[in-house]
């Protein structure tokens, strides 16, 4: 056990040049918006909250907002070729572009991280309409993902402007308990970790909480190092992974490789039962790594006490993990679109704040034989 720095606090009399009130949304580049919504909808109980197109005034992409709690996705599409947006998504297949984070001056969030050299994205825009005023504003992180700052304190609407109100009476599935964005994790290329953690501390005034090095996450064959970077108030986490060398093809050189670069490797969803939750998805579709059977039976003396009964968690193969703190109960889905690339984690914490280090081994083998299957291992 080689936890590199544990968590520390950060100083209450530091002030917080760029104070974040969470996530506000992630958007996702897909080939076809329309069903990727659906998929959301019908799979992860994501309800249809708002439209923008052609209809509302938006002559090249189309682009659907589905919430569940306080969980945003917008899933966007290009109408046409030949723009950043359709090369983005040859390029990379469907993925995240933009990690959004909700702040109460997006003009002040944009000035103050792009004079500690953040690499502007979108310059502080003011959109109007009838339900008020969004200001959005923007930085560059790694690959071509960006972060955008939304302010909406003065907006009512159902998303902001641009957008009008989108909903089927007639398809409205049940929410599976999906709560809010825990972390999001990002791939970054050889020796890019430090560089990328330099940037959320210098840009972005994040701190390193957590750091994981190949002695703690290695397999066989698989490798990677982590360090998992928080902003002032821990709303919002976002590990940087970077491959380490190991005996074949790592999971995150396999990622590199079909992303085509830098990106989002997984979003953590937070469920406050993570037993419904994951039945719920089963049920509708959504496909699970899994560990062996053998997980299970030393899983007690590993983690001690834990207030689920083992039968259920083994049923759907949910990890347990512990640190000094509590306990969590995670579990990762198989990458959501065809290229080996984002996955979504669902997790629930009982008091830990960590992310489930002593799953990595047998999750990181479970990795490794779906990465044999598709021949790239
Ligand atoms: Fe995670």
């Amino acid at each position: 056990m080689s936890i590199a720095s544990a968590t520390k606090s950060i100083a209450e009399t530091q002030t917080d040049f760029l104070p974040l009130q969470g996530t506000d949304y992630v958007e996702f580049y897909v080939g076809n918006a329309k069903q990727a919504a659906h998929y959301y909808m019908s799979a992860f109980g994501f309800q249809a909250i708002a439209y923008a197109g052609p209809e509302t005034g938006i002559r090249d992409k189309v682009s659907y907002v589905v919430r569940q709690n306080k969980l945003t996705f917008v899933l966007t599409t290009p109408l046409r070729p030949g723009n950043e947006l359709a090369d983005h998504i040859y390029k990379h297949g469907d993925g995240v572009k933009v990690l959004a984070l909700l702040v109460d001056d997006a003009t002040d969030a944009w000035e103050q991280t792009t004079k500690r050299g953040g690499k502007t994205y979108m310059e502080p825009q003011h959109l109007k309409d009838e339900n008020g005023e969004v200001v959005l504003s923007g930085i560059h992180t790694y690959g071509d993902t960006v972060h955008v700052f939304v302010e909406r304190k003065n907006y009512k609407g159902p998303f902001m402007p641009g957008y009008r109100q989108w909903s089927n009476p007639h398809f409205a599935p049940k929410d599976t308990g999906l709560l809010y964005v825990d972390h999001c994790v990002g791939n970054v290329g050889w020796n890019q970790m430090n560089p990328w953690v330099k940037f959320y501390e210098e840009v972005m005034g994040f701190k390193n909480i957590l750091s994981f090095d190949d002695e703690d996450i290695s397999t066989e064959y698989s490798a990677l190092m982590s360090k998992v970077m928080s902003n002032g108030n821990g709303y919002v986490k976002f590990p940087i992974n970077e491959p380490a060398e190991g005996k074949k093809k790592s999971q995150v050189e396999e990622y590199l490789e079909f992303y085509k670069g830098e990106g989002v490797q997984h979003v953590a969803l937070a469920t406050n039962d993570i037993v419904k939750t994951v039945r719920e998805l089963m049920n509708r579709g959504v496909e699970f790594l899994k560990v062996p059977n053998t997980y299970y039976d030393d899983l007690l003396d590993r983690v001690g006490h834990i207030d689920e009964d083992l039968e259920p968690l083994k049923e759907l193969g949910i990890l347990a993990d512990r640190d000094n703190e509590g306990y969590l109960l995670q579990l990762f889905s198989k990458p959501v679109q065809d290229r080996p690339t984002l996955f979504f984690e669902i997790i629930q914490r009982k008091g830990a704040k960590s992310f489930g280090k002593g799953n990595f081994k047998a999750l990181f083998e479970a990795i490794e034989r779906e990465q044999a299957a598709r021949g790239n291992l």
